[in-house]
Parts: C-alpha cells; sequence; structure tokens
C-alpha cells in the first residue's frame, strides 16, 4: 500500500491487494483467451462506472493472450448513495451499437446480489448475439438473491461492503490500486 494517500486513513482492511487484483486480472484474460481462441473478435461490455478499472485493466491483458477486442460500455443502476441494492435497474447508458452475432463478454466489477447481472444478461441475450458469457473480478457468495451465471471469477470475497479499484462509496474511493472496507466512523461521517 502507498504511504501517505488520503484515503489510507479510511480504510480498515485491505480486502485484496494491487498485486493480488494484477495476478488474477492475468490470469483471468489467459483463461478468457484459451477459451476463444476459435472466435474473431470478442466484444466486452463494461459495466459503469465500477469496472471501469477493471475493464482497463482485463482489455490490456487479453490483448496480450487473446482475439481482437473491442470494447462498450453500459451504465446501470441499481444502487443508490447508499450501501444495500434495491432490485431497480435503470439503464442510463445504452448500447452504442448492435451486438448481433457478436461473441460478448460482459465485464463485471462485482457481483452482490446478482440482480444487476441478471438483468443484463438477459437484456443482452434479447438483441440476438452469438454468445454471452461474464467475467467478475469479485463476487459475495453470501448476498446472492439470484442465481447468474457467471463463468469467469477473479475473488469471492466476504459479504461486507468494499471500495476501490472502481468501487465506491457515494461516488469516492473509486481510484484505490486495492480493494478494502471502510472504518466504521466514515459511514458516521457521511
Ligand atoms: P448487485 O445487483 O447487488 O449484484 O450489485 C451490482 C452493483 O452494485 C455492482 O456492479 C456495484 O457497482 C455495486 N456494488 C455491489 N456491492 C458493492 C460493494 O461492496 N461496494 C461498492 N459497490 C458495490
Amino acid at each position: 500500500m502507498a504511504d501517505g494517500t488520503w484515503y489510507d486513513a479510511d480504510i480498515d482492511r485491505v480486502i485484496v491487494s494491487e498485486q493480488q487484483i494484477r495476478e488474477k486480472t492475468e490470469d483471468l484474460a489467459k483463461q478468457v483467451a484459451a477459451d476463444y481462441r476459435a472466435v474473431e473478435s470478442v466484444l466486452l461490455v463494461g459495466v459503469l462506472k465500477g469496472a471501469v478499472m477493471f475493464m482497463a485493466d482485463f482489455a490490456r491483458a487479453l490483448g496480450r493472450y487473446g482475439p481482437k477486442t473491442e470494447m462498450e460500455f453500459m451504465a446501470v443502476s441499481s444502487y443508490g448513495q447508499g450501501t444495500s441494492s434495491s432490485g431497480v435497474v435503470r439503464i442510463l447508458k445504452d448500447l452504442d451499437r448492435d451486438i448481433t452475432g457478436r461473441h460478448v463478454v460482459i465485464v463485471e466489477d462485482i457481483v452482490d446480489s446478482g440482480l444487476t447481472l441478471s438483468w443484463l444478461r438477459k437484456y443482452l441475450q434479447s438483441r440476438q448475439p452469438a454468445s454471452v458469457e461474464v467475467v467478475a473480478l469479485f463476487r459475495k457468495p453470501d448476498a446472492i438473491k439470484v442465481q447468474v451465471p457467471v463463468r469467469y471469477v477473479g475473488f469471492d470475497i466476504p459479504n461486507e461492503f468494499v471500495v476501490g479499484y472502481g468501487l465506491d462509496f457515494a461516488e469516492r474511493y473509486r481510484e484505490l490500486p486495492y480493494v478494502g472496507v471502510l472504518k466504521p466512523e466514515v459511514y458516521a461521517r457521511s
């Protein structure tokens, strides 16, 4: 962990370190590259804003091993400013183009209740892609409310609210290079 950053004082403990994220991203990219070696190209669909860090690092890793990739972004919302899932999914930004016949890989930061991903998977499936799979860097197995197939999972983590590496609390902490849990007083003062 870097010394003297503004956020270190707010972090109770690190759950997954920067190096662990880097190594896992490389592993996931190798797995996806192996599974898609016969296809012309893969369309990565990143889910803003949380997946932005993972999307950038995963796409670069995939570029080293895999088929050609293209990137699309969607923004959906199932959370307000708080820390629990509302279950209501709203499209804030849709795909910019047709995905018919494409091999789609959804790039997700975290699967918590699974509600967002379950909805997104169905939404993308309805647009006649050749295939839809999911790569999620984090998953909270104990928080799952709907079963949704996630072919590639980075880390199963405890059912706690985490921040960092794209994940926010009230739009902050996304820039942390690791993932950690906030000190209770951070919530108390917000
Ligand atoms: P789900 O629909 O409950 O699976 O949650 C989906 C979205 O909620 C994720 O893509 C994240 O953006 C956000 N989210 C879930 N858990 C956390 C967390 O622990 N910290 C920050 N954001 C989270």
